[in-house]
Order: C-alpha cells, then sequence, then structure tokens
C-alpha cells in the first residue's frame, strides 16, 4: 500500500476537512479514521483521548501514513504535543479560527467561540484566546448537544432549531461580529447559522486553513497525478443511513474498510 494521508476525527465532524482536503489534493490517498465507538470527545480527558489516538496510530500503521491530520479540535487541544513526541511523522493539528476572526474584526465587535467542553476550558485555547485578544472580545460556548445531533445526523430538525435558537437568544448578537465554528461537527450546521445569525455577522472554520498547514507538512510530498483513494473506517457500527449520508458526499471511489482497533 502506498503512503496515505490519515484524517482522524471522534466522528462524522472530520468529514469537513476531509472534502476540503481531497479538492486540494485529488490524487492522494486518504484513510478517515472516525472513532465513533467513543464519541464524544468533548467531555473526555486527555489521557482517555490520547490511548484511543494510540489506538488509531497503530491501526494506521499498515496504511503507512505519511502525516496525519486531527480534523477533530478536541483531539488537537488534549493530544497533538503527546502524538508528535511519540511519533515521527507529521501530525497537523487544527485549532478555532480565533487569529483569522480578531484579524478580520476591524470593528473590534465581539466574537462568539463554538466548542466542545474539551476545547472550550483547554489551556490551549486559553493561550491562543490571550495571545491575540488584546481588546478581550472573545466569548468562548461550549455547545456539546450538536456534537450528538451531528452523530446521529440531525442536521435541520425542530430539535436542532430550538436548541440553537434557545442559546443564540441569550447573546446580544448585534454587539458580535463573527461567529467561530472551533469543532469540526459544527460545520455541518453552516448553513442553519447563517440561516440564524444576523447578516452581519461572518461564520469562520479552521478547515481550509488547516488543509493548507497539512500540505506544507508534507513538503511537496503530495501525489499529482494519478487516481486518488479514499477509505473510511468507523470504529463504531456504521448504520445504513450513515453510510449512505457519506456516499452522497464524498467521491464516487470511496469504500469502507475496517480496521485492526483494540476497542474495549
Ligand atoms: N469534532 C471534534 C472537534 O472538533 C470532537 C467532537 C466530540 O467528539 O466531542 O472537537
Amino acid at each position: 500500500m502506498s503512503d496515505s494521508i490519515v484524517i482522524f476525527d471522534s466522528g462524522l465532524g472530520g468529514v469537513t476537512a476531509l472534502m476540503e482536503a481531497i479538492r486540494a489534493m485529488p490524487a492522494e490517498h486518504f484513510i478517515y479514521y472516525g472513532d465513533t465507538a467513543h464519541v464524544p470527545y468533548g467531555p473526555k480527558d486527555a489521557e482517555e483521548i490520547q490511548g484511543y489516538l494510540d489506538q488509531m496510530m497503530a491501526a494506521t500503521r499498515p496504511y503507512s501514513p505519511k502525516a496525519v491530520l486531527l480534523a477533530c479540535n478536541t483531539a488537537t487541544v488534549t493530544s497533538a504535543d503527546y502524538l508528535r513526541k511519540k511519533y515521527t511523522i507529521p501530525i497537523v493539528g487544527m485549532e478555532p479560527a480565533v487569529k483569522p476572526a480578531i484579524e478580520h474584526d476591524v470593528d473590534l465587535k465581539r466574537i462568539l467561540v463554538l466548542s466542545t467542553e474539551g476545547t472550550g476550558k483547554s489551556a490551549r485555547l486559553r493561550r491562543l484566546v490571550e495571545k491575540f485578544d488584546d481588546d478581550r472580545l472573545v466569548d468562548i460556548l461550549p455547545l456539546p448537544n450538536l456534537v450528538d445531533f451531528a452523530e446521529r445526523l440531525e442536521f435541520d430538525t425542530d430539535a436542532v432549531r430550538f436548541d440553537l435558537e434557545t442559546i443564540l437568544a441569550s447573546y446580544p448578537l448585534e454587539e458580535y461580529g463573527a461567529l467561530v465554528l472551533g469543532c469540526t461537527h459544527f460545520i455541518w450546521y453552516r448553513d442553519l447559522f447563517r440561516e440564524l445569525l444576523p447578516d452581519h455577522m461572518e461564520i469562520l472554520d479552521g478547515n481550509a486553513a488547516t488543509v493548507r498547514q497539512l500540505m506544507r507538512k508534507l513538503n511537496g510530498n503530495i501525489e499529482k497525478e494519478g487516481e486518488g483513494t479514499l477509505q473510511m473506517a468507523f470504529t463504531g457500527n456504521l448504520s445504513e443511513e450513515t453510510a449512505a449520508f457519506l456516499r452522497c458526499r464524498l467521491p464516487e471511489k470511496m469504500e469502507f474498510i475496517s480496521l485492526d482497533t483494540d476497542n474495549d
């Protein structure tokens, strides 16, 4: 098997980054690893998540990964440094797009960062905010329900709308200039957020910048010709509905595989 790029998330969130990566590198060999046996990661502690990431590294080794993309903010804040110390291949992480949001924010309006609980309370996000947020514009709002909704493929139901409308109603949105989607699962809700938020608010996510960073780390070692491949592995049961959802959104060449994971 030729060298591949592994894209990791706790479940379906990272598929949004996978789609971006395929657009940017269509001839590449991608393995997507969704740890659906252990989703959600948001409430879990770092040590537990690191154990799951070690399982992912072991299970994908036969595919000779040349890089791993953590398409998961929670996995990045808890485990990117841990993985980088332990493994020699490039580990590319993603973090909420706080910096671009502040840079675009010429009117000094407030910025609302949505994340999981784990990302929201992480020292890494706190440091990121402290580094760029001189004017104290950034508020962090953990939205754990949205991860569960996404895993159940509930993208625009009454329950989701009610949940988001209720939460957003407690924010004076006219004071906010941007919403940052700081969890890859939330990117599936971009259209719904667009509908629910006032027009002046920008919506930002980290996918494009993360894929650019992945390409920089690959340092020219990117397939330029030939047909790319895409193999999708999930540690939990893959329902018919989820398989159909993915088939509609991903290239036809995609195939589902099972990896040898040690799931308890
Ligand atoms: N999609 C992930 C993230 O970006 C994790 C969501 C979860 O499993 O709680 O943080």
